[in-house]
């Protein structure tokens, strides 16, 4: 076969290592091991009973066609009416793009954005889909460190020494992934004073907004003057356990929702007609199953923390958000990646090091809770006796 040549641009594009950990670990299974699965950031609930009739119901009445690129025109009104409650802010469904998964949002915005000579500020620990897709279009990263110490919410102070005139873009994220930080409304507030008039754009991913233990969600989006500097990117996949269906949306001005569209023109053309048709029952029908899922995360995240707390070289701080713990290794001596590696070939658990989402994951290992307490158990089980054996 000749060479590829590929564009070299690939060589800068990253990934998100929990797919290739799920590979490994299944891998594993297939060989006969017992692996637990605290990899993967998704819901293991069934997506509500309602949601899924509504979207078998759409299909038997022929929503199985293209529709318009940002979305349909019921869903986009729906979308634009529920962000409009829940942050305070007047929402035009001309500012709501529906794309398929939260994703596509991070992919759009610094596509459309960012190019050569542009810096954008993104969180360090954080999902690693930011900095890959800064590198693959060519503008400057810059980290900003989320510490332990400030319980992984970021220092405003810090980000205003990084902002300047370069500065294209600030990507946010609350509640936070990987650490389940939450910014409480003075974050939010001073992070709106360290932008100042700059014409600098927010990307707020908020796409865990409704899985918050202690507190409520604050939105940038709600500062007054901040919503038209906005890129609220919010979705289906975490708070509807719809990961596999893949929807998710942008709120943005509607000049940058045009470009939006225009991406998805070229490349997916429309999110599934009949996916965005639950989409419009799942914001508006019963939120029972939202506010049960929310309440067993947090037993979960209760037995997790508890007891990683309890094993030596492991210390945890209580998340107050989203589906995962992020417990500080460092006490263990052990590198992150090697310490994940080592937990999952030789003691069954699939984690992963903090090390997949930025150099400043290095001494901490994330594990998602979204498996049961019995799981939970039993992967603590093994995470202890390993420890008691190997360190
Ligand atoms: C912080 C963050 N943003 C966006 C996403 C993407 O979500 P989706 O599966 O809807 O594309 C994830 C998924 O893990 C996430 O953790």
């Amino acid at each position: 076969m000749s060479p590829l040549r590929l564009a070299r641009r690939m060589a800068r594009l990253g990934t998100e290592t929990a797919f290739e950990v799920l590979v490994k670990a299944r891998a594993l299974e297939a060989k006969g091991r017992d692996i637990v699965h605290l990899e993967i950031g998704e819901p293991d609930f069934d997506t509500p009973r309602n949601i899924i009739d509504s979207a078998c119901d759409a299909l038997h009445k022929g929503f199985t066609h293209y529709g318009p690129s940002p979305g349909l025109p019921q869903l986009r009104e729906t979308i634009a009416q529920y962000v409009a409650e829940t942050r305070g802010v007047s929402v035009a469904p001309e500012e709501v793009v529906v794309v398929p998964g939260g994703k596509p949002i991070i992919f759009f915005a610094i596509l459309a954005l960012a190019e050569e000579g542009d810096e954008v500020i993104y969180p360090n620990p954080g999902f690693p889909i930011y900095e890959s897709m800064i590198n693959y279009v060519g503008a400057k990263a810059v980290p900003i460190r989320l510490r332990e110490e400030m319980d992984f919410r970021l220092d405003v102070d810090e980000l205003a020494a990084l902002v300047n005139d370069r500065t294209k873009l600030l990507i946010i994220n609350s509640p936070h992934n990987p650490t389940g930080g939450v910014l409480e409304k003075s974050d939010i507030d001073g992070i709106a004073r360290a932008i100042g008039d700059r014409n600098v754009l927010v990307l707020t991913d908020e796409i865990y907004s409704r899985l918050i233990f202690e507190g409520e969600h604050h939105s940038i989006m709600s500062v007054d003057g901040m919503k038209d500097r906005c890129i609220l990117l919010d979705g289906f996949s975490k708070t509807y356990a719809m990961t596999g269906w893949r929807m998710g949306y942008g709120v943005m001005r509607t000049d940058l929702a045009a470009h939006v569209a225009r991406l998805m023109t070229n490349s997916n053309s429309c999110t599934a007609s009949f996916t965005q048709v639950a989409g419009v029952e799942a914001l508006r029908g019963s939120q029972d199953s939202v506010d049960q899922m929310c309440a067993e995360f947090k037993k979960r995240r209760d037995v997790m923390v508890a007891g990683l707390n309890k094993i030596k070289g492991f210390s945890c701080l209580l998340p107050k958000g989203a589906f995962y713990v992020f417990p500080n290794i460092t006490g263990t001596g052990w590198p992150s990646k090697k310490l994940a590696d080592a937990i999952l070939d030789e003691a069954g658990v699939a984690g992963l090091s903090g090390t997949a989402f930025g150099e400043y994951g290095e001494g901490y290992l994330r594990f998602s809770v979204a498996n049961s307490i019995e799981n939970i158990e039993k992967a603590l089980d093994r995470i202890g006796d390993w420890v008691s054996k190997n360190l």
